[in-house]
């Protein structure tokens, strides 16, 4: 009998275990949308046709020599090839966002004919194939022409050109258009920008890492997050004034965000890592459901931090219906000097948050370590500290060596451990509705241009005719999709050895 029941505890916890580990698409809510992504300038191409105006990632790309989006994988020309693709893989989303500058070459004002028809027809051919489109409107390109005029997102101009540039996409797509995401991961997207001068417009303060030739920072970032926040806003009421009843869409904002867990069990790490949170989460989410910036911001920022008025914070707080996580890596924080993943500026983002931070995985540009519990670790701290929101993982991937393989099986491998960490998660209680694989197909690179990619499809750049070739990836997500594969099972090592005898590039 002793025997029996001991036999019996280990049957269970074996099965609990095989439980926790192997899951296929089924073991996911139905409503629960699994896609892939691409933004405007990555994809598109086609920058100076049909009327489209230069955006300041034309600028910037065309300033430095790590190639452009000119051409890039040319989905203006190649969409519906691309959404056959998509329905090919099973993809229930795509997430995709729009040219402001094709769309309205002027920044404001006319709407470009053929523009509107380019994403109505996108649009047009997701539905005929059953999938949902999640639209971002903004993804670092800003049409130059605002840039010139008065300096962009540093300028509280932008929220009138913003909210009306949003109107515009709500009145033409918003029939087809559920999901809608304002501001592309509205955090790194500052600090990059105006604080580091990596992404366009490139502005920083006087370093020895890079030139700009423009910028503050110590206070830009802060001015263009608010000013991003008070955008946000602005287009989230317009929408649930003019729109919401009839559209019954979402709108929310999205932020990057590293994983972040103390490098040592030090009270002094734990504050340290609080303190980043605050910097890297609470920097946006505080505003958007409480109203107001966290205190760490405040006391260490002090007057370089804008204040929200009154009428301000309450227009903030619950505009975004969901939260957009946009996650790739994993730090580990600490108080302690040590050599941080970061440049140590003189002033700015990192010198406020005044961290020191280490990669908790190998994260060099090629084939990162996946570290899932740093997602989990974010889910778990964002339904714990503000009101469990419902959100959309809007990215995540691994980029690779372009011309290396089709065989990505280390990006399957990082990217199966996220959907894990993703339903471990939902199974914690956190309102997690979605998951999109960066990228769809191989693309423009803002960082690292067409050296490495995320692309599940590979995109020979070297044909006019930009053909895609299925990755390995590509056919595992769909057997995911389809709910063929099993995650933790023989299946993924099956798909590979049938792939071997047609991968070669
Ligand atoms: C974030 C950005 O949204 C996207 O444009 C970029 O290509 C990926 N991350 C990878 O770096």
């Amino acid at each position: 009998m002793k025997h029996f029941s001991l036999l019996f505890i280990f049957l269970v916890i074996l099965l609990a275990t095989s439980y926790s580990d192997a899951f296929t698409r089924n073991n996911f809510p139905k409503d629960f949308l699994f896609g892939s992504a691409t933004s405007a300038y990555q994809w598109e191409g086609a920058v100076a046709e049909d009327g489209r105006t230069p955006s300041v990632w034309d600028t910037f790309s065309h300033s430095y020599n790590r190639g452009n989006g000119d051409i890039t994988s040319d989905g203006y020309h190649k969409y519906k090839e691309d959404v056959k693709l998509m329905a090919e893989m099973g993809l229930e989303s795509f997430r995709f966002s729009i040219s402001w500058s094709r769309l309205i070459p002027n920044g404001r004002g006319l709407v470009n004919p053929k523009g509107l028809l380019f994403y109505k027809n996108l649009i047009k051919e997701l539905k005929i194939h059953g999938i949902k489109p999640h639209v971002t409107l903004y993804h670092y390109d800003l049409p130059q022409c605002l840039e010139d005029e008065y300096g962009g997102w540093i300028n509280r101009k932008i929220i009138e050109d913003f909210t009306a540039f949003a109107d515009v996409c709500f009145r033409e797509f918003g029939e087809d258009v559920k999901l809608w995401t304002t501001i592309n991961e509205a955090t790194i997207f500052v600090i990059g920008s105006y604080d580091q001068g990596i992404s366009p417009p490139g502005h920083c303060s006087p370093n020895k890492f890079i030139n700009c030739t423009t910028g503050n920072s110590s206070t830009e970032p802060y001015l263009a997050g608010h000013n991003i926040l008070l955008a946000h806003a602005s287009a989230s009421k317009l929408y649930k004034l003019k729109y919401k009843s009839k559209q019954r869409g979402s709108i929310g904002l999205s932020i990057f965000a590293f994983g972040l867990s103390p490098y040592t069990n030090s009270k002094e790490d734990e504050i340290a890592t609080q303190r980043a949170k605050a910097f890297f989460y609470g920097w946006m989410l505080k505003p958007l459901v409480f109203g107001d910036y966290p205190d760490e911001m405040k006391r260490t920022v002090g007057s370089r931090l804008p204040v929200f008025s009154e009428e301000e914070s309450e227009q903030v707080k619950g505009s975004s219906d969901f939260i957009g996580i946009i996650h790739y890596l994993t730090l580990y924080v600490t108080n302690q000097p040590s050599p941080s993943i970061f440049p140590s500026m003189s002033e700015g983002f990192y010198k406020d948050m005044g961290v020191y931070m280490i990669s908790a995985g190998n994260s060099s540009f090629l084939a990162w370590e996946a570290t899932p519990w740093g997602l989990e670790g974010i889910l778990e701290y964002i339904k714990q500290s503000y009101n469990n929101p419902p959100i959309y993982i809007l990215e995540n991937g691994m980029p690779m060596e372009r011309v290396s393989t089709l065989q990505d099986t280390q990006r399957i491998e990082f990217i199966q451990a996220y959907i894990g960490a993703v339903l471990n998660a939902i199974k914690n209680g956190s309102d997690t509705r979605g998951y999109i694989v960066w990228s769809m197909i191989d693309l423009y690179e803002l960082l690292t241009g067409y050296t490495t990619s995320f692309g599940m499809y590979y995109v020979n750049f070297s044909d006019p005719g930009r053909k895609r070739t299925p990755k390995l990836s590509a056919s595992w997500y769909t057997g995911f999709l389809n709910g063929t594969i099993d995650i933790a099972s023989q299946d993924t090592i099956l798909l590979q050895s049938n792939f071997s005898g047609s991968s070669s590039l």
